[in-house]
């Protein structure tokens, strides 16, 4: 695997390949786990070249305190990717992604969809996100990119930036990868409280009755329902909401399977999870 930390030598090493090389690209911030190893996957199969980047992107953070605590086991990051056969990790510092002085601002608004679900709770954190995938984008050139379905708003929003900027990278998607009880994988999950960990899969369960639910009822008694076997467990629940896969927005009548999901977010003590379900 080789590693850059500076876009002129990544540049350098992509004017080496030959134009016809596909470049499946991961970005990351690090502290991976089995969920990002499943993207990885997919960009092998997929790509003749595969690029991931480590860069703890300190925009989407909502406190500073949150970025400084943000786990960054660098060397073992290291060793799963080498045993992963990644061609290519891109590891650049703060400076050279925000190089001082450079306008890095996207002109496209996205607002209709970074500021419901997670952009409510978590005000300018898809600002950061975009500012840097973008960012990414046009140093690492990829034609796949592979995001998580976990993060579902996320990759909502990455999918309307690259059409609304034209840009002429193909946005693939995973399925969440979980552990055998049904939690999600998130570098959060280590954080979980070891005696709070049985019932951490309770926001998967809760996702599942939704499923079976939307057989009987609309999306309003849905939630309701979801909210109140919440409600018994010992999550504190920030938002549930049935939406538009789409755009993000709550609906009152059930679309055609495969375009409606639950996006789910709460506290575990002081760990917040988020997961969704199409429905
Ligand atoms: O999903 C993540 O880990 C991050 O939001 C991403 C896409 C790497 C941007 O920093």
């Amino acid at each position: 695997m080789q590693v850059f930390s500076t876009v002129a030598n990544y540049q350098a090493y992509r004017d080496t390949l030959f134009p016809s090389t596909s470049i499946g690209f991961v970005p990351t911030m690090g502290a991976l786990h089995p969920g990002h190893l499943s993207l990885i996957e997919k960009a092998r199969e997929m790509s003749d070249k595969v690029v991931v980047s480590i860069f703890v992107n300190p925009l989407q953070f909502n406190e500073n305190s949150d970025f400084v605590k943000y786990p960054k086991p660098l060397d073992r990051d290291i060793h799963m990717l080498c045993q992963y056969d990644t061609d290519v990790l891109f590891l650049p510092t703060n400076d050279e992604m925000y190089p001082p002085g450079k306008d890095l601002s996207i002109k496209v608004d996205l607002s209709a969809y970074t500021e419901v679900l997670e952009g409510k709770f978590r005000p300018g954190h898809f600002d950061g996100v975009i500012t840097v995938v973008h960012r990414l984008l046009k140093i690492i050139q990829p034609d796949f990119l592979f995001m998580g379905l976990k993060d579902f708003q996320q990759q909502t929003i990455i999918r309307h930036l690259i059409e609304s900027c034209s840009i002429s990278t193909q946005l693939q998607t995973v399925e969440t990868v979980r552990e055998e009880d049904g939690l999600a994988m998130s570098s959060r999950n280590v954080r979980i409280d070891t005696s709070l960990r049985p019932e951490a899969n309770k926001l998967y369960e809760t996702l599942m009755l939704a499923r079976e639910l939307r057989k009987k009822f609309l999306p309003g008694e849905v939630k309701q329902r979801c909210l109140e076997k919440l409600a018994a467990s010992p999550f504190e629940v920030e938002y549930f909401e049935i939406v538009s896969a789409n755009n993000l927005q709550p609906v009152t009548d059930w679309k055609p399977s495969g375009e409606t999901v639950a996006c789910v977010a709460a506290w575990l003590n002081d760990v917040r999870l988020i997961d969704n379900m199409m429905l």
